[in-house]
């Protein structure tokens, strides 16, 4: 059974273009609940660690690079069919290749510095929410 939970991230370059009312504002529009959030900008360990998955990749140092560069909004959200349906919501992970109306068509410029994050399972939205917050910050 899909969990209702999933584990997102708005990402430097959102932050840096004044994107996050426009971003929280499409999420919860489209009927996710938050039930976790904070500013907060990750160190070079919390980046290789969050992205350990794609530590061998080409784009590694780059992506840890881009992640610590300044703040992050991170924020678990609720809602049925969660970790697919936020997927669906944020599109491709190339801006280029996501569907019209998606936050990472809107908002994002490259693959690389693409807006936001969202969790690609229920395993690892439980994973990543609790690498970001404690159980007393989980409403
Ligand atoms: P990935 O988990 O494949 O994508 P998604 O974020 O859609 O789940 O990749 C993680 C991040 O790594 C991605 O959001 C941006 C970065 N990335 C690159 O910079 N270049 C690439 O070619 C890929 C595949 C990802």
């Amino acid at each position: 059974m899909a969990g209702n939970r999933t584990f997102t991230m708005i990402k430097p370059d959102a932050v840096e273009n004044g994107h996050i009312g426009g971003i929280l504002d499409q999420i919860t529009a489209s009927g996710f609940r938050i039930v976790a959030m904070k500013l907060t900008q990750m160190t070079q360990r919390d980046a290789e660690t969050f992205y350990a998955i794609h530590k061998e990749r080409p784009f590694f140092g780059e992506l840890v690079e881009f992640m610590t560069r300044g703040p992050i909004v991170a924020a678990i959200l609720e809602k049925d069919n969660a970790v697919e349906d936020f997927r669906t919501l944020i599109g491709a992970t190339n801006p280029e290749e996501a569907a019209e109306g998606t936050i990472r068509k809107k908002y994002a410029k490259s693959i690389g510095e693409n807006a936001v994050h969202g969790s690609d399972s229920d395993e690892n939205a439980q994973i990543e929410g609790a690498f970001h917050f404690a159980g007393r910050e989980m409403f």
